[in-house]
């Protein structure tokens, strides 16, 4: 669903539901446009004789957004009560008068040197017991009563000043939520989770089976607070705990503003680069926001050179990450902060990209159903420890290199938003992301070989090379819209999940299980059943046994001839109408000539378990296979490798954004004449230099 008409009916049902917004003066919000481009400036650092220069460059490059505000607590409330929100006013009237809409960030990153010093029990504990002091960010407690409560208090200044500005186009709760606290406080709010969770020690006992080893706990105070290797049961109720502890500190906020401000001002947050972080839930985060925001960065998590990337643009990687993140709640997003050019903090990927290649990024997050994109940042801060960071002007406020780039991609957008409005990228196909299966696996990877991430990407990157549009949702989101769900690793399949997805089958789904499906139950223990747990009566199999691999391993049946390697898992006690698709070759007593994959019709649709990572051909091939048994047309162009095509579709048309990130110029055909929205005209073929971007559309079919 597109952003606009979604945040729109979430608008109305919300103020249906009587949590409506502040009644208000009539005041008309700035029209959200449906492409912004734009960055994040920080008047409170510069003296005001800058800004006018600042926000003239922005307009010359095209921006039409800007963010403010989101470390500023020290310059809105120099000292307790004593707020000083003028300068912001005139900040937010500068960028309107230079065609910025503002979204206005609460300042609750940052606390300031008198609130920690009066109040040092907001103050963060690490893990090692050790409070953190002032001078960073990020120090603060996410459980602390004392903190939430100060900055309900700032944001409701704000509010009351901001929330019916007509420019505020939205807020930006926080920045980046990022670490959790074990302070005194935090641990007795875990303790008392856990005992509305539970209800008593002894169903606690039972269902972390805490007999093992002598954990039995007599009193709820007796549980550590870890992230280190523990009882499975506790490692992830402790990171639910973390998920409901930043949803209820973020929820603090949003009941302030959504109390406050003006129904046409939304509310978001941006998520960390680690676009696939699992500090906790992100999707539950997300749910309770109007849009959500990601921060799009190379050299973070398995982009870095270090681990997998290239310092460049992956369009698999960020393709993926964006995907992700539209799934949390099936919409448009926003990307809140992207680098131009380069960052400052990755040991192996503060490299510069490419010329050109900072607006083949820019369109590569359109092309995946983002409705923004803003720089980090404007401009470096003469001091702070971010000095060297990519920025679009240089220390004296002039533009670098990078700004004229931006600025092409800035007049694009203008001219395309009203032709990518309302429109987002459609799937029938979707990938399972789902936290609890992601934290019970990194709890115990068994295998240092075993990277549950790489096994998403190759699912992920061989159906998408199928389809050229690719979902990633969690397990229970709605998923009758999808005619292929494939799971890579749903390692916990708690009983509601597995009804979901067997409902989904029987209404004429086509549901793929990957390795280690099924293992736990929703108390991270084994499932009883054997893998898949309670989808074993579905599928008509269950898993006899699991390998850890060190070598590869011969398959081969209906999809073909390949090898596996990692992880191999054996099926038994198959049913009469369970088939065997592929079956183990020689190299492997345990495994030779035991079933590899089995699938089963179900009422009118299909579920099929892979139980061994498959290398990368024979996944290429299994996609193909996977889609067209899901009875798939693909709406895709034919272009060559290395060609990223995104699609999003409106009501009455379609529109490719295509870029070339091959190594070198590329031509090729298109499947009909289509308008070309960059250059005007039809065209039927396409030209692209390296990094050259395309944006052609044709009435929907
Ligand atoms: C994060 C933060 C920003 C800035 C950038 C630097 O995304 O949100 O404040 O520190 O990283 O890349």
């Amino acid at each position: 669903m597109n952003l606009r008409l979604s945040v729109l009916t979430g608008l109305a049902a919300v103020s249906l539901l009587g949590a409506a917004r502040a009644a208000s003066p009539a005041v008309t919000i700035d029209p959200t446009p449906p492409l912004m481009l734009g960055s994040a400036w920080y008047p409170e650092q510069w003296p005001e004789e800058q800004w006018e220069s600042d926000l003239s460059y922005m307009q010359q490059a095209g921006m039409n957004m800007v963010r403010i505000g989101e470390f500023a607590w020290s310059s809105l409330e120099p000292s307790e009560g004593n707020y000083s929100l003028d300068w912001m006013e005139r900040a937010i009237e500068a960028a309107a008068r230079h065609g910025m809409v503002v979204i206005l960030g609460t300042p609750t990153d940052t606390p300031p040197a008198w609130l920690t010093t009066k109040y040092p029990e907001v103050l963060r504990v690490g893990e090692d017991g050790r409070q953190l002091q002032h001078g960073s960010r990020r120090h603060f407690s996410i459980g602390s009563e004392k903190y939430r409560e100060l900055c309900a208090q700032i944001v409701t200044r704000m509010a009351e000043r901001f929330g019916h500005n007509p420019h505020v186009i939205a807020w930006q709760i926080g920045n980046e939520y990022t670490e959790d606290s074990f302070d005194p406080e935090s641990r007795a709010r875990f303790h008392a989770w856990l005992e509305d969770k539970y209800g008593s020690v002894d169903a606690l006992n039972k269902h972390w089976v805490t007999a093992y080893w002598s954990q039995t706990y007599d009193d709820f105070s007796q549980i550590p607070m870890t992230t280190g290797r523990a009882n499975p049961g506790l490692s992830l109720d402790y990171k639910r705990f973390v998920t409901d502890t930043w949803r209820s500190f973020q929820r603090n906020q949003l009941d302030v503003l959504r109390a406050h401000v003006a129904p046409g001002q939304l509310i978001t947050t941006n998520l960390g680069g680690l676009g696939w972080a699992n500090r906790f839930n992100r999707q539950q985060i997300a749910a309770d926001l109007d849009v959500i925001s990601w921060d799009e960065y190379l050299g973070s998590g398995y982009d870095d050179v270090s681990k997998n990337g290239t310092g460049h643009l992956n369009p698999y990687r960020s393709g993926s990450t964006h995907d992700l993140v539209r799934g949390w709640r099936q919409q448009n997003f926003w990307v809140m902060e992207m680098a131009p050019g380069f960052v400052d903090w990755s040991p192996t990927a503060s490299n510069s990209l490419d010329k050109g290649e900072t607006r083949a990024m820019t369109w590569h997050a359109i092309a995946h159903g983002a409705d923004c994109v803003a720089y980090w940042q404007w401009r470096s801060a003469l001091n702070g420890q971010e000095q060297y960071h990519g920025s679009l002007v240089g220390p004296d406020g002039t533009p670098v290199p990078v700004f004229e780039e931006i600025a092409q991609a800035g007049a694009e957008f203008a001219r395309m938003g009203d032709k990518l409005a309302d429109t987002t990228p459609e799937s029938d196909v979707a990938l399972l992301h789902d936290y609890d299966s992601r934290w019970a696996i990194d709890f115990n990877r068994f295998s240092r070989r075993y990277d549950q991430m790489e096994v998403l990407q190759s699912y992920y990157q061989a159906l998408r090379d199928q389809t050229q549009s690719v979902d990633i949702v969690v397990p229970l989101a709605p998923l009758n819209r999808y005619k292929l769900v494939v799971a890579p690793s749903l390692n916990v399949i708690s009983a509601d999940v597995a009804q979901h997805l067997i409902d989904y089958v029987k209404a004429g789904g086509h549901l793929v299980l990957g390795p280690r499906s099924g293992m736990k139950n929703g108390f991270n223990a084994l499932n009883q059943e054997r893998q898949p747990g309670p989808l074993v009566p579905t599928l008509g199999a269950r898993v006899e046994q699991f390998y850890a691999l060190l070598e590869p391993v011969p398959v081969a049946g209906e999809w073909g001839k390949g090898t596996i390697d990692i992880w191999a898992e054996i099926f038994d006690s198959l049913a009469p109408d369970t088939e065997v698709l592929m079956r183990y070759g020689a190299g492997n007593a345990w495994l030779e000539g035991k079933p590899a994959v089995v699938t089963r019709r179900v009422g009118a649709g299909r579920i099929t378990y892979i139980g061994a990572v498959l290398d990368s051909s024979l996944m290429a091939t299994t996609a193909a296979r996977l889609v067209t048994d899901a009875g798939i047309e693909p709406v895709r162009l034919d272009v060559p490798a290395g060609v990223s095509v995104g699609r999003r579709v409106g009501a009455d048309r379609e529109v490719f954004v295509v870029i070339n990130l091959a190594d070198g110029p590329r031509e090729f055909a298109l499947p009909g004449a289509m308008a070309d929205l960059l250059n005007g005209g039809q065209v039927e073929r396409l030209e692209l230099p390296r990094y050259g971007v395309a944006v052609v559309s044709r009435p929907k079919a």
